[in-house]
């Protein structure tokens, strides 16, 4: 058999079905998909993130599909690797009135891929909870916000995965080599010069505006401050969502961004320039209701201890009017709960809320109207996805005390 791309010998056995149909199956996609990037080679993975979890995204197809791969591929996967976010707590969906089908079909993909030997930890936040690629790494992963900021903050290297792919992936323990996995792809294409200091919900404003701006170019920004992780985390994700952003630098603080500009013809590069005044209207313009929330969503992409704790003290002692949910991960839950955090916030009237986010959970089905999000992503989202309005805001503004 002759391939397009270069396959070691071993690969050629993969394909050609010597350890098993999954791992043929497997292979036959990244083949595919290195034919059409014109990928010289396969490369070795360390990590993959799996998107296409929610039953609200992948619907019956996807059930079917997963539940016949899973049959014969039990335990295939020994690469770090874990899932998105699906579309209910899987732990307390009933507590939180998930509806009953739905969660039923959800629990059945996730111990799918569980048999796969994928981790069944359903996060946008892998980075948060020990899939940490490092500097340089090779990986397959799905999410757009984490490969956000896995490209730009930790430095490993994936393109924007398909689900499918992210699973070949994972299974196969390798991806094609092209687009972000080559150092030519990585260097920076427009500069964003910021004439103010910007802190909080001014990332994800950000990268709502030039995320729209870039489309699937790379960013380069140079901030007049340093930045939080929390709050590149909300500034990749904008980015991932109005445009097709895999990769942004910021001038002295990510791991690339002397290479970014060494390589690339930096000086001849366009320059834009964002203003406070930009970031304020482009702010206003997200939200697509001045009503009060009538659930307030935080954890987008999934909260980390160190935003569970601020929501927490912010919340110690008083009675929250609005419905509260805090998404993260179990492991993270875990530890809030240790600390305390969770209790306090349950005491207001509030939640933390495992595995899923108010984009992939079925809220249009749970009587919800106006959802309350200090996510750009999420601003962005919520009225295309769940057909309902937003509002887009600091997280102290939009809890509501009585
Ligand atoms: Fe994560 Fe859901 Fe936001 S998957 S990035 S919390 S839309």
């Amino acid at each position: 058999m002759v391939f397009t791309m270069y396959l070691n010998k071993e690969e050629e056995r993969m394909y050609q079905g010597e350890y098993g149909t999954t791992v043929a199956k497997s292979m036959e996609i990244l083949v595919a998909l290195g034919d059409i990037y014109e990928a010289s080679s396969l490369v070795d993975i360390t990590s993959a993130q799996v998107s296409g979890v929610s039953y609200k995204t992948i619907g019956e197809a996807g059930l079917e599909y997963l539940e016949d791969l899973s049959k014969e591929g039990i335990d295939l996967v020994n690469i770090p690797s874990t899932l998105n976010p699906a579309g209910i707590d899987l732990d307390n969906w009933q507590y939180f009135g998930f509806p009953k089908e739905f969660s039923k079909k959800q629990k059945r993909i996730v111990e799918a891929y569980g048999k796969l030997g994928v981790s069944e930890t359903c996060t946008c936040t892998p980075y948060l909870i020990g899939n940490v690629p490092r500097l340089g790494d090779h990986v397959s992963w799905s999410e757009s916000s984490a490969v956000a900021y896995l490209n730009s903050v930790i430095g490993g290297k994936s393109n924007r995965e398909g689900g499918p792919a992210a699973l070949a992936s994972a299974i196969c323990g390798k991806t094609a080599m092209y687009g972000y996995h080559e150092n030519e792809n990585r260097i920076a294409t427009a500069i964003f010069d910021l004439d103010v200091e910007i802190s909080g919900l001014d990332y994800g404003t950000l990268g709502y505006v030039v995320g729209s701006v870039v489309g699937d170019g790379v960013p380069y920004f140079k901030l007049k401050n340093r930045s939080g992780s929390t709050e590149l985390k909300s500034l990749g994700a904008a980015l991932a969502s109005s445009g097709a952003v895999a990769l942004y630098h910021i001038e002295n603080e990510t791991p690339e961004y002397e290479f970014a500009k060494s390589v690339s013809d930096f000086k001849t590069l366009e320059k834009v320039e964002i203003t406070k005044e930009t970031i304020l209207t482009t702010k206003e313009n997200l939200s697509t209701t001045d009503k009060e929330a009538d659930l307030v969503c935080l954890g987008c992409p999934h909260a980390s201890l160190e935003e569970i704790k601020e929501f927490a003290m912010f919340v110690k002692g008083k009675t929250v009017k609005n419905q509260l949910w805090i998404c993260t991960s179990i492991n993270i839950k875990a530890s809030a709960d240790r600390m305390g955090y969770t209790k306090t916030i349950k005491s207001s009237g509030g939640h933390v809320i495992l595995d899923t986010c108010m984009v992939v959970a079925p809220i249009e089905e749970m009587g919800y109207k106006n959802i309350g999000v200090n996510s750009a992503k999420a601003a962005n989202y919520i009225p295309s996805i769940c057909g309902l309005n937003v509002v887009y805001d600091n997280f102290e503004n939009l809890i509501k005390f009585q």
